[in-house]
């Protein structure tokens, strides 16, 4: 039984090697979690002004003054200097026919650091158009606005902010000096530093979401919530682990949204996290006037059209990142060793700029290899893209063909659907900021269907000629 002997030593060797990384990785969870720090002055709820937190987490502090650094890889962050980044829209001229009739065909640009955030959205363009206050949610650090105006209740107050007009509330911003970017205190709470999530337009939307029969394998405290039969709805402050925490924290403003002034903010989620189920969100919503929710009418067509905007916590969502439990802040925010402590990176950015910390603490490769994988998810996804964008504009050109032909308006309204299902989905991927990357099969099947639909459509104009 010699045989059988070495097998169980050699299981019992295994099994303690095991036991021993497991603790290592246990000891390393804690020893990240239980950071230490000397207080040196007291923050709290109102305290938007990060310097005043700089004081106690200096390293925390430098990095994310880093933000305001330009930075630029293929397809992420933006050019070089000072000046505002480079339009999209120019770029790309089929995202300017596609926007006809909305203010992003006026003004659309890259993306920037989060030192940037409220300064852009006061100087786009898209402001010569009126906008919401409800646009200052994911602009600035307007919690202690919101209580201001709700007495004390900053639910209620930031359901009253949507009436604003933009210029309004980032006055009242300014003069209650809390004219800020994303801060500390949006994302901590500031008597024990913990995570936390403050905006009521995603506490509203991943309530409604848990509520909802919308499978969520990658977030396993929804499921155990509804599991457990609970009469409250879900709090992610209290249910979420950390490792959801360190997605929701983004997910607060990375995400689709409705920013009018007819209704509050509002994240389309009832029906699940997928690009269809968003779809069907809006297709349900009815304005208060009665009629169907949309965003604008196209000024070609007369199509009843919805904008996508920044869906990262959803197309994540549907990637083998989130299945596996890697969440926005281990690519975007990662550990640094300092000493014999570890930080998080504050500079948030693209993690192509930092592959070693943010990509090879998991995945054991050559740096370079790894960037040529992503290159290739984003050229496949950049290429389909392109593709979709082609096959819109063909549909937009039959649509005026026939409009030229005296085909009336209502003879077009299936085509028109068409449209506005072809331009959710192509919107869906191009708005979307990581090129594919975050899932790119499920960002190729959405494309797939933009294309399809818009042949559809195609083929319908045709039928009628
Ligand atoms: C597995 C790593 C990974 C995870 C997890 C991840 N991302 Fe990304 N993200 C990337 C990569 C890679 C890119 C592409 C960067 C580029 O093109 O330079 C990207 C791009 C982005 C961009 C555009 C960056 C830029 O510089 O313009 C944003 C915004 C973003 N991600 C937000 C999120 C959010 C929010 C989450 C969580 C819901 C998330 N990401 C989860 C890897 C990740
Ligand atoms: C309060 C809203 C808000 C929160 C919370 C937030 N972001 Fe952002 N983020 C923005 C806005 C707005 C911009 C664009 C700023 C601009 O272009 O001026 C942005 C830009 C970015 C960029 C592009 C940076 C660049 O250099 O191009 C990345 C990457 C990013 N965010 C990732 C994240 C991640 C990861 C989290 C969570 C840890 C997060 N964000 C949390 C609103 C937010
Ligand atoms: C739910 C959160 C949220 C709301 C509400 C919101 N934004 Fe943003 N905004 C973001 C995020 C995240 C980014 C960075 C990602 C990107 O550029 O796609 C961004 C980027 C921008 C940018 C820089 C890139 C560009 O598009 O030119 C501008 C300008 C901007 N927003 C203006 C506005 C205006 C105006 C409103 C109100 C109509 C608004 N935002 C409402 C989250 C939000
Ligand atoms: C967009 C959200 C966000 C903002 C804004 C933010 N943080 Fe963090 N912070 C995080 C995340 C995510 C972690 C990782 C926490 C974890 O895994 O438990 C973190 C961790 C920390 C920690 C714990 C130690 C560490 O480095 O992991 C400190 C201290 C900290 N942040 C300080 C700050 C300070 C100071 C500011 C303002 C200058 C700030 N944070 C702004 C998201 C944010
Ligand atoms: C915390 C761990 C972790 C981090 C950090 C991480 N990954 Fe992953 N990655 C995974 C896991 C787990 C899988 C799923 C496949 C598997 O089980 O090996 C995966 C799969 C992938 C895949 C193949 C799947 C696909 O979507 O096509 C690519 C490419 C990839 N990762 C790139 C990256 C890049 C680039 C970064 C840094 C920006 C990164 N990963 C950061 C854990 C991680």
């Amino acid at each position: 039984m010699k045989i059988n002997y070495k097998i169980t030593i050699g299981v019992l060797v295994i099994s303690s090697l095991l036991t021993v990384v497991l603790l290592k990785n246990i000891f390393e969870r804690k020893a990240e979690a239980g950071f230490r720090y000397v207080e040196l002055v007291k923050v709290a709820e109102d305290d938007t002004n990060p310097e005043k937190w700089g004081i106690n987490w200096p390293k925390q502090f430098d990095s994310y003054k880093l933000t305001a650094q330009p930075t630029k890889t293929r397809f992420g962050g933006h050019g070089g200097s000072e000046a505002l980044p480079e339009q999209k829209i120019e770029r790309d001229p089929w995202l300017k026919r596609m926007f006809k009739g909305y203010a992003f065909s006026i003004d659309y640009r890259d993306r920037r650091g989060h030192a940037y955030m409220l300064e852009d959205q006061e100087q786009t363009e898209r402001q010569t158009k009126p906008q919401s206050g409800s646009c200052l949610h994911c602009h600035a650090s307007i919690m202690p606005l919101y209580r201001e105006l709700g007495k004390g209740d900053a639910v209620k107050g930031f359901e009253m902010t949507h009436q604003f007009s933009y210029k309004e509330l980032n006055e009242m911003l300014h003069s209650s000096g809390h004219g800020h970017s994303v801060s500390c205190v949006d994302c901590h709470e500031p008597n024990t530093m913990k995570l936390r999530v403050t905006r009521p337009g995603f506490l509203k939307g991943i309530q409604v979401l848990a509520s909802s029969k919308a499978e969520l394998p990658q977030l396993p405290s929804i499921e155990r919530w509804r599991e457990s039969g609970q009469s409250q709805p879900y709090n992610p402050n209290e249910s979420a682990s950390r490792t959801e925490m360190r997605s929701f924290v983004c997910a607060q403003c990375h995400v689709e949204y409705y920013c009018g002034s007819a209704m509050p903010l509002e994240f389309p989620w009832s029906n699940g996290l997928k690009s269809e189920d968003l779809e069907k969100h809006w297709d349900e919503t009815i304005f208060p006037n009665g009629k169907r929710f949309f965003d604008y009418k196209h000024k070609e067509s007369g199509a009843e059209i919805l904008k996508v905007q920044h869906p990262e916590f959803e197309l994540w969502s549907q990637g083998i990142h989130a299945r596996s439990g890697v969440s926005c802040a281990d690519c975007h925010m990662p550990y640094q060793r300092d000493g014999a402590s570890k930080v998080s990176d504050h500079w948030v950015r693209s993690p192509l700029l930092n592959i070693n910390k943010a990509c090879q603490t998991c995945h054991h490769i050559d740096e370079k290899e790894i960037l040529n994988r992503v290159n290739i998810i984003q050229d496949r996804n950049y290429k389909l893209l392109q593709r979709g964008g082609k096959s819109l504009m063909d549909l937009l050109d039959a649509i005026q063909k026939a409009k030229q032909n005296g085909i009336s308006q209502s003879e077009l309204q299936e085509v028109l659907e068409f449209q506005r299902k072809a331009q959710w989905r192509l919107d869906f991927i191009a708005a979307e900021n990581s090129m594919g990357f975050h899932a790119p099969q499920e960002a190729a099947r959405i494309l797939g269907e933009a294309i399809d639909y818009a042949r559809q459509g195609q083929i319908k104009v045709l039928s009628i000629e």
